[in-house]
């Protein structure tokens, strides 16, 4: 077995949908102005949801998609910016819960790279030939970091949790790719004030996301390329040859932007930012899975996955579909 595939998927998503105009009624926005900077029409927001609830359930689904029992697991990691608590680790609980007793657990703080770090150290893992069986989930409660006050954050991020079983295969992963530049890492990252969650009426002084959205934007247009060229070059397969390029679901126009400096159609770009907003560590895993279950995928198809966030960081992969 010289590489490592994806073997299963799955993922979880809180009940409360949050649409734009419900957010209107809580801060001075509107449903035009975020859907045209962002594209983002509605969000999941966790009321009784919690980053171990929703890591538990796309665990459990991804394991089933990978007709894998908890116990074949040598490995979980939770990435994840907003666990339940910081000991024990959320991939400690995810353990706990679905019977996980071979497993090293261990959580991943990249923000939205996370699940793709995680993806990248699962893989490390597979191919060197030292575990067999790596389960990554993204995990992330977004909205108890937020300022409900603040227009040009909260409006952006929703909750959720995605998850993938990794194991040994012929086909699989291609290439990898990752960095990070911590010196540009205030454009991103988290203060400390009073906050009011207005779901949940949990009222603390806690941290929470401020952001330079333009620094951001231009970030990522500008990363995702390299990330996306640089595989590429590592694999000598044309981007245009990829069946789907799956990015961080973070803004529409990010990804248009992208798909335009590549040159690339917008079609090989799948999104549902439109219905989950930005998820951080949770959105390539939850487009994965949507686009797993949907039947796109075949075996042979040739996609890549690229994130970046919080760090600031970046991370990306190259894989042949090799499932069952
Ligand atoms: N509703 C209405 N108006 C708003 C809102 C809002 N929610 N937010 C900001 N505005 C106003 C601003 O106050 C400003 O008004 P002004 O001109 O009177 O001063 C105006 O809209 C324009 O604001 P900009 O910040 O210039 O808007 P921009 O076009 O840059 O869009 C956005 C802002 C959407 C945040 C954009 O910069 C962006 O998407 N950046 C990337 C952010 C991102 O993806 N972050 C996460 C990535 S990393 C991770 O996932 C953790």
């Amino acid at each position: 077995m010289k590489t490592s595939a994806i073997l299963g998927t799955g993922s979880a998503l809180p009940a409360k949908v949050v649409s734009n105009d419900d957010l209107a009624k809580i801060v001075d926005t509107n449903d035009e102005w975020i859907r045209e900077r962002t594209g983002i029409v509605n969000r999941r927001i966790s009321v009784d949801e919690t980053v171990t609830t929703m890591s538990i359930e796309a665990a459990t689904k991804a394991l089933e998609d990978a007709k894998l029992s908890a116990k074949d697991l040598d490995l979980i990691i939770v990435a994840t910016i907003t666990p339940d608590g910081a000991m024990p680790n959320a991939a400690c609980k995810v353990q706990a819960a679905i019977g996980a007793t071979n497993a090293m657990c261990y959580d991943i703080n990249a923000a939205c790279s996370g699940f793709m770090y995680g993806l990248q150290t699962a893989h490390a893992f597979i191919s060197a030939g030292l575990l067999k069986h790596v389960l990554v989930v993204g995990a992330e409660t977004l909205s108890k970091i937020l300022d409900w006050n603040d227009r040009s954050t909260c409006v952006l991020f929703g909750d959720g949790a995605g998850a993938a079983v990794l194991g040994p295969s012929e086909n699989g992963i291609l290439a990898i790719e990752g960095g990070a530049d911590g010196v540009k890492g205030v454009a991103l990252m988290l203060g400390n004030r009073p906050l009011v969650n207005p779901y949940t009426k949990h009222e603390a002084v806690q941290p929470y996301v401020e952001m330079d959205g333009q620094a951001v934007f231009k970030f990522a247009v500008r990363t995702i390329p390299h990330i996306l060229n640089s595989l590429s070059e590592k694999t000598n397969i044309p981007l245009e040859d990829l069946d789907l390029i799956l990015l961080h679901q973070a803004n529409k126009r990010i990804i248009e932007a992208a798909a335009r400096r590549l040159k690339l159609s917008e079609d090989m770009f799948p999104m549902n930012l439109d219905k989950y907003g930005n998820t951080s560590a949770a959105s390539i895993a939850i487009l994965l899975d949507e686009v797993n279950k949907s039947g796109k995928l075949k075996n042979g198809d040739k996609i890549a996955l690229a994130g970046f966030g919080g760090g600031l960081t970046w991370a990306g992969l190259m894989l042949e579909w090799k499932k069952d």
